[in-house]
């Protein structure tokens, strides 16, 4: 006996994408069932980049989402490249009257899931999806494992994947779980949380021959740096003491402010974007559509345009009946999606040491820097993606 649920979206993945989804579709009347084969605890404690774009933090505060973004967040109006020993300011507001807000992504899903269950959001938290069916009808069917390892279905209007780089949904979506457009990237990224005062105002971003370095921050006291490794890195390997030279080795020029270590971790870098955002009632939004190295901070803001996209479509379709703006949606996503993938790619092709970069690519991507940073064009530029174009809603 399979129990069967019915309800008009169902969201595969309470990450980000599909707590956010189920929050604007309730602010226009559609009610949704959200599952997640992670527990809450689980979910809450995931640690992600923290750097929310203007628009994002607009979305999150304008529509009730969170307004803890801006008493615990942080504005930051720059951020800092850094080559050949030297820092070089870009200035946001200065360049493109916006804004960037450190946030880290664990706090924007706590405040979403007290939101939505304050809301009295139905959210199944420890069930897991299987797969999607019959994406091409009116009615498809998300097949579940709930908690208790009993099969059961949810039947809705609309299926959404949001359900991360893993995604089940996908398959409906494109014929297969792997799909898609894709970039695999010689390095990865070496991650630290340390209990230390910040070693700088903003983001200091580093190119320098011994690889690159993010010094990033979380609060007044734990901070989080990134330096350039080996995908196959061992985040044991190292002594604190040997993590503290490569960082400070890779920032020359600034003296970081050193504290104990508490967590490393090792961050595969990927560009990937599915073949198809859209088949039938079945969309891809966030990490199920599209993933991005973290290098240009993009990964949840452009989740969430999706999801302001999608919701739009959803309600069109839901609401009055119109298939249009649903037909659209994956044409007009892609749009900012491989912009957002070329941004990340540039920013990371132009601070990582390739390995076996010859001397003539080293010298190349100095001029590279040079040519963004004594320039206004490209200043604005950097300002610009990095800060977040404007958000579409149209389609
Ligand atoms: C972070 O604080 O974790 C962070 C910030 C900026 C990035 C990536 C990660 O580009």
């Amino acid at each position: 006996m399979t129990e069967t649920v019915r309800t008009r979206v169902a969201i595969i993945g309470a990450g980000p994408a599909g707590l956010l989804l189920s929050h604007l579709l309730a602010a226009d009347g559609i009610e949704s069932v959200i599952i997640d084969q992670r527990s809450r605890e689980e979910i809450e404690k995931t640690i992600r980049a923290g750097i929310l774009e203007q628009g994002t933090v607009d979305v999150l505060t304008q529509t009730g989402a969170s307004e803890r973004v801006l008493i615990d967040g942080h504005r930051h109006d720059g951020i800092e490249l850094r080559f050949q020993g030297e820092g070089h300011r870009i200035d946001f507001p200065g360049l493109v009257g916006r804004s960037v807000w450190l946030y880290p992504q664990h706090e924007v899903l706590k405040d979403l899931i007290a939101t939505r269950l304050a809301a009295g959001q139905d959210i199944r938290f420890g069930v897991t999806a299987e797969r999607v069916e019959d994406a091409g009808s009116t009615q498809p069917r998300v097949i579940i494992t709930d908690a208790a390892g009993a099969a059961g279905e949810i039947v809705a209007d609309v299926v959404v994947g949001a359900d991360g780089s893993r995604s089940v949904a996908r398959a409906a979506v494109t014929g297969s779980s792997t799909g898609g457009y894709f970039r695999e990237y010689p390095f990865a990224w070496f991650g630290i949380l340390c209990e230390a005062p910040p070693s700088s105002d903003e983001l200091i971003y580093s190119n320098s021959p011994e690889g690159f370095a993010l010094i990033s921050q979380r609060s007044a006291t734990v901070q989080r740096m990134y330096f350039q490794c080996d995908p196959e890195a061992d985040p044991e390997a190292f002594s604190e003491a040997e993590l503290w030279e490569k960082l400070q080795a890779r920032v020359p020029g600034t003296t970081l402010k050193e504290g104990p270590i508490f967590q490393r971790d090792v961050l595969r870098f990927r560009s990937f974007v599915a073949h198809e955002l859209r088949r039938g009632r079945v969309a891809l939004v966030g990490d199920a559509a599209h993933t991005v190295p973290p290098t240009g901070a993009k990964g949840m803001n452009l989740a969430v345009a999706d999801v302001v996209l999608l919701s739009r479509a959803i309600d069109a379709l839901l609401q009055r009946h119109d298939e249009g703006p649903l037909d659209r949606y994956a044409e007009v996503a892609s749009r900012r999606i491989w912009k957002a993938q070329h941004f990340s790619w540039w920013m990371t092709s132009m601070l990582h040491v390739a390995p076996g970069a010859s001397d003539f690519d080293r010298r190349r991507q100095v001029g590279e820097l040079r040519s963004v940073v004594e320039s206004e064009a490209g200043r604005t530029y950097l300002a610009e993606a990095y800060t977040g174009w404007p958000l579409e809603t149209a389609l």
